[in-house]
C-alpha cells in the first residue's frame, strides 16, 4: 500500500534526500552499505542512523544485518518519491482511496485538478520479496531490478495512452514519474460488473477502438473484459495499457487475435453474441 499522503508531507528533508540517494545508489548495490550512504549524503553518523530508523519504521527503507550491515528502499519508500515529485510539481495535491488493486498494480484515487487516479505499477514485487528472503544466499548485484521492471511499465502505459489520446476511448494521460502514471478518472465501472440492455453496440464501440489504435500503429496485448471500462453514457473505455505492442511485433498478428477473441468469448458467454472472428478481425484491420 502506499504510504500514507501526511507521511509525505511529514517527511524531512534530509529523510527525502537519504531516499533519493538510496534511489541512485540501488543501481550499485542491492544493500547500500551504511558508509556509503554516509558519504553520499554528507550526514553525520548519528544524524544518519536517527534518519534511518525513522525511514525503517514507516515502512520505506528495509535493513539487512547480513551478509553486511545494508539499507534498501522499498515500495513505500520509492513511492514517497513519486508522490513527492508529483506534488511538487502541482499535478496532485492529495492521495485518495484505492479504487483497484491487480496482479501487478494498485489504482488509488487523488486530488488534482478535479479527481485523478494514480496507477503505482508493481512489477515484480512478489520476486523482489522472494529473492529478500532468500537473500543470504544470492549474490549482491545490485540492479534493483522491481525500480526498473515497475517505472519501465509506467513509462510504456503513459506512451500509449499520450499516443492514442482522444482517438481511441482511453483515459487522459496527465503526468507520470518513476512508477506512476496520473490519468483522468472515468465514471464507471468494468465490464465485469455491468449488466448490458444493449451490449451489442458496446462490442461494436469495442472493436472500433481496437481498430482505431490498430490504425495508429498500437495493439493493446492485454485485453479482456477485466480491461474495459463502461459508463453511465454507454461509452466504452479501454484501460491498463503497459503491455501493449507496435503492430510490426513480430507476434502482432497473434497478439491481436487474442485481443480480439477474449472480447468476443466474453460478449459471447455472457450475452449470447455470436459475432464470427474474421468478421471482427477484418472490422479491426480494414
Ligand atoms: N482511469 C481510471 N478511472 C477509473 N478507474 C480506473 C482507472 N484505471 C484503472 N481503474 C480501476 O482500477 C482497476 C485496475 O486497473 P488496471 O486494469 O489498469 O490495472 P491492473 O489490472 O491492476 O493491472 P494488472 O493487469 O497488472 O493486474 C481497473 O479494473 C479499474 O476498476
Ligand atoms: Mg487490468
Amino acid at each position: 500500500m502506499p504510504v500514507p499522503a501526511e507521511y509525505v508531507q511529514s517527511l524531512h528533508p534530509y529523510e527525502l534526500r537519504i531516499l533519493l540517494a538510496l534511489e541512485r545508489l540501488m543501481r550499485r548495490y542491492t544493500w547500500v552499505p551504511f558508509e556509503i550512504l554516509k558519504s553520499a549524503t554528507g550526514f553525520s553518523e548519528s544524524e544518519l542512523t536517527y534518519r534511518l530508523g525513522r525511514l525503517i519504521n514507516m515502512d520505506m527503507v528495509r535493513y539487512e544485518k547480513t551478509p553486511y550491515d545494508g539499507y534498501a528502499l522499498i515500495f513505500d519508500g520509492y513511492d514517497t518519491l513519486a508522490l513527492h515529485t508529483l506534488t511538487k510539481r502541482g499535478t496532485i495535491q492529495a492521495l485518495g482511496t484505492r479504487i483497484g488493486v491487480g496482479k501487478e498494480s494498485e489504482v488509488y484515487e487523488a486530488m488534482g485538478l478535479g479527481v485523478v487516479v494514480l496507477k503505482f505499477h508493481r512489477v515484480g514485487q512478489r520476486s523482489f520479496q522472494a529473492v529478500r528472503l532468500k537473500r543470504g544466499y544470492m549474490p549482491d548485484t545490485g540492479h534493483c531490478p522491481w525500480i526498473f521492471a515497475s517505472s519501465n511499465s509506467a513509462k510504456m502505459e503513459y506512451e500509449a495512452l499520450t499516443a492514442l489520446h482522444p482517438a481511441v476511448s482511453v483515459p487522459l494521460p496527465i503526468d507520470q514519474n518513476r512508477h506512476v502514471v496520473v490519468m483522468s478518472f472515468i465514471p464507471g465501472v468494468n465490464l465485469t460488473q455491468a449488466t448490458l440492455t444493449e451490449p451489442g453496440p458496446i462490442l461494436d464501440a469495442i472493436l472500433d477502438n481496437i481498430s482505431e489504435a490498430y490504425g495508429l500503429g498500437i495493439i493493446h496485448g492485454d485485453l479482456s473484459e477485466f480491461n474495459v471500462m463502461v459508463d453511465q453514457e454507454g461509452q466504452c473505455w479501454l484501460i491498463d495499457w503497459p503491455q501493449w505492442v507496435e503492430t510490426a511485433h513480430p507476434n502482432a498478428d497473434e497478439i491481436l487475435a487474442r485481443d480480439i477473441r477474449n472480447i468476443l468469448q466474453y460478449f459471447k458467454r455472457k450475452y449470447g453474441i455470436d459475432y464470427a472472428f474474421d468478421e471482427a478481425l477484418a472490422r479491426v484491420v480494414e
